[in-house]
């Protein structure tokens, strides 16, 4: 399939052709590699579609249990594999009329079988989906967990993340109450509404093939560096004026220091301490100035009692929340910092001025 590579003739012209060869050659390795068959799939199309291009075609006896076997040939044409693919690379072995028979028994084990059509080309995805939340929903042959064909379709297929909003989209169609709240949130409503591309799809947080277990603790305390992964990117906050020292403050914080140790204590040790979650919620964050935000001043006490039982109007204030101390916000702590500041440095220079003079002392004297 790979012309032979012609001797070189000199000048850009030739350089260009074997660069072009080049390009040949590594395209059609790469549609090898991908498994889609040469030559045109058209023809083959056709044939499937002279009789799937038919409505009424459909599987079983008429009623509630049939199901259609009708493919729209324009839809499909219009996917993204429409242009590359036959429908034999997906559907091996039903070239032949009437089709051989298939292994699956169950609704359940076919859904759940239909991702093999996929892992010729999409090795990776199929290797994820195996380590998702999903399967094992799908392992206990449940069909209201997703396989690849929920998500992306079979015959439709688009481009999975275009625009950005259709990913959480994709997951709402499912997980309808978290998805609405999500929509009302401040990160939903910036995506929804006006397609920003700096705020988090469900996928930023949980991914959208190797879905972890989102109650399991490891998982959970390692939250705070999700949500640091942008609020302490200052090209991404400086956008929306908010602080980025919300990371940095967490963790020097009680709660984010006992979040830090208690990492790899095992999968079910008990939550002990507060992630940014506890105080800002996950699905339903607002922003800290909204009347309903759980730690808005109003609100506060509240959210503290979550786990503070018993804690009194002025127990928050009496934290630093995410203020690095100053003259204004917590001057006393603020004051022995600066004075520690000055201070220790004073002592141990003045211990090294000691020793020095010491030691000159010995040279000279000696
Ligand atoms: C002569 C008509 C005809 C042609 C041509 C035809 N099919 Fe079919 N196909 C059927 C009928 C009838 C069924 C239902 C019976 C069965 O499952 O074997 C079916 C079933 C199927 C199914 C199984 C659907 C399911 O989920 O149960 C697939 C997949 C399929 N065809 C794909 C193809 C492909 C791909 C081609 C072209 C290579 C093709 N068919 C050509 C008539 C046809
Ligand atoms: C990218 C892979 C892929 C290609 C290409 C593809 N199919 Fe399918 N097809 C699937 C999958 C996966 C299913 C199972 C869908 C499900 O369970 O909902 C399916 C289902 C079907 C069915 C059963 C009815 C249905 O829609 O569930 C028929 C019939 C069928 N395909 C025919 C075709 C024909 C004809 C072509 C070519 C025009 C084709 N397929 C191309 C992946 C593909
Ligand atoms: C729960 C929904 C869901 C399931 C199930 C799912 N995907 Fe995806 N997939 C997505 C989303 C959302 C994206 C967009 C990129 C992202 O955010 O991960 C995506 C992206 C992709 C992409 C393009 C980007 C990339 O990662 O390479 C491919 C290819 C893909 N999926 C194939 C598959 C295959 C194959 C399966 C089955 C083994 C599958 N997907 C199962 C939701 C899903
Ligand atoms: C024969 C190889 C082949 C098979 C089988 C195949 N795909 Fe693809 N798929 C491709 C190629 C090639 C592209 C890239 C098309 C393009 O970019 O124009 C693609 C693109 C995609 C995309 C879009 C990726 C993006 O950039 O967002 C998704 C999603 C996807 N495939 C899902 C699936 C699913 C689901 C199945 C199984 C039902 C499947 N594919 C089966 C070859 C294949
Ligand atoms: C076709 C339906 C469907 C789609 C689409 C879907 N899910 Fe799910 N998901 C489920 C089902 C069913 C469960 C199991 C719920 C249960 O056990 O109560 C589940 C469980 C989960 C869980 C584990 C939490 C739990 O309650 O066990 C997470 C996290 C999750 N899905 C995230 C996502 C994300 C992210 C997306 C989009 C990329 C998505 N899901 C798309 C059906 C879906
Ligand atoms: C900013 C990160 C983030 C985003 C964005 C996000 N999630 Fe979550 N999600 C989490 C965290 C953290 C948890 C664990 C919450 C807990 O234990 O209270 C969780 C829990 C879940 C659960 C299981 C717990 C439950 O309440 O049932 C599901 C299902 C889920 N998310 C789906 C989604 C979907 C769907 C989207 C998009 C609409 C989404 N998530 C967007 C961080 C996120
Ligand atoms: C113990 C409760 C608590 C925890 C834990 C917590 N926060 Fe906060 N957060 C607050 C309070 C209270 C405010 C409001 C501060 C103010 O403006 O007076 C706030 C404000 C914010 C703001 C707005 C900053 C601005 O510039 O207005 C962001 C963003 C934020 N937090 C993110 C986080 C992140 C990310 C984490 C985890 C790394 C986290 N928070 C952990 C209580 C908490
Ligand atoms: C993908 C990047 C990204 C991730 C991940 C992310 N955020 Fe945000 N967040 C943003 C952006 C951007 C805004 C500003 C949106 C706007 O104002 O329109 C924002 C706004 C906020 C606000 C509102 C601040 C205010 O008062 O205006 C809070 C609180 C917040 N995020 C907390 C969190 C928490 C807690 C997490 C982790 C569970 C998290 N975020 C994860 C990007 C992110
Ligand atoms: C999810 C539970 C949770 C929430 C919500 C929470 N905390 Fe804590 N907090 C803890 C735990 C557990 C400790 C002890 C372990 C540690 O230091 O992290 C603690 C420790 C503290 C301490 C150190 C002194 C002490 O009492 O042990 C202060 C002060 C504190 N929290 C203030 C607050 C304030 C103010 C709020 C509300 C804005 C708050 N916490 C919200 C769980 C929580």
């Amino acid at each position: 399939m790979v012309p032979p590579l012609k001797p070189r003739t000199g000048g850009t012209a030739g350089a260009l052709a074997v660069l072009a060869t080049l390009f040949l050659a590594a395209t059609n390795f790469a549609e090898a590699a991908l498994g889609a068959a040469p030559g045109p799939p058209q023809a083959e199309t056709d044939d499937c579609l002279s009789c799937h291009g038919d409505q009424g075609l459909a599987a079983g006896k008429p009623g509630p249990g049939s199901r259609s076997l009708f493919v729209d040939g324009q839809a499909f044409a219009d996917s993204v594999h429409g242009r590359d693919l036959r429908c034999t690379d997906c559907h091996p072995g039903m070239a032949e009329v009437p089709h051989p028979p298939r292994p699956h028994r169950t609704e359940a084990e076919r859904r759940a079988g239909s991702r093999e059509a996929c892992k010729a080309c999409h090795f990776e995805n199929y290797r994820q989906s195996f380590d998702s939340v999903h399967q094992r929903v799908l392992a206990r042959g449940d069909v209201h967990a997703p396989s690849c064909v929920d998500c992306h379709g079979s015959h439709t297929t688009v481009p999975a993340a275009q625009p950005r909003s259709a990913i959480s989209r994709t997951c709402a169609a499912c997980h309808r109450g978290i998805s609405d709240a999500y929509a009302n949130s401040v990160h939903g409503r910036a995506l929804l509404e006006t397609e920003n591309a700096d705020v988090p799809v469900c996928t930023d947080c949980h991914r959208g093939h190797a879905i972890a277990d989102p109650r399991v603790e490891n998982w959970l305390l390692r939250t705070p560096e999700l949500c640091s992964g942008c609020h302490a990117d200052p090209a991404r906050m400086s956008r929306y004026g908010l602080s980025t020292a919300v990371s940095q403050t967490y963790l020097a914080d009680f709660h984010g220091m006992t979040a830090s140790l208690s990492r790899g204590k095992g999968e079910e040790a008990p939550r002990i301490t507060a992630l940014c979650i506890d105080c800002h919620g996950v699905h339903d964050i607002t922003k800290v100035k909204d009347p309903a935000s759980p730690v808005l001043k109003a609100n506060l006490v509240k959210t503290c009692r979550k786990c503070h039982e018993g804690a009194t109007e002025s127990f928050p204030a009496a934290w630093l929340s995410h203020y690095e101390p100053s003259w204004q916000k917590a001057p006393l702590v603020h004051g022995v910092k600066v004075f520690y500041g000055l201070f220790i440095p004073f002592v141990i220079g003045g211990l090294a001025l000691q020793i020095l003079l010491h030691l000159w002392r010995v040279v000279v004297n000696r």
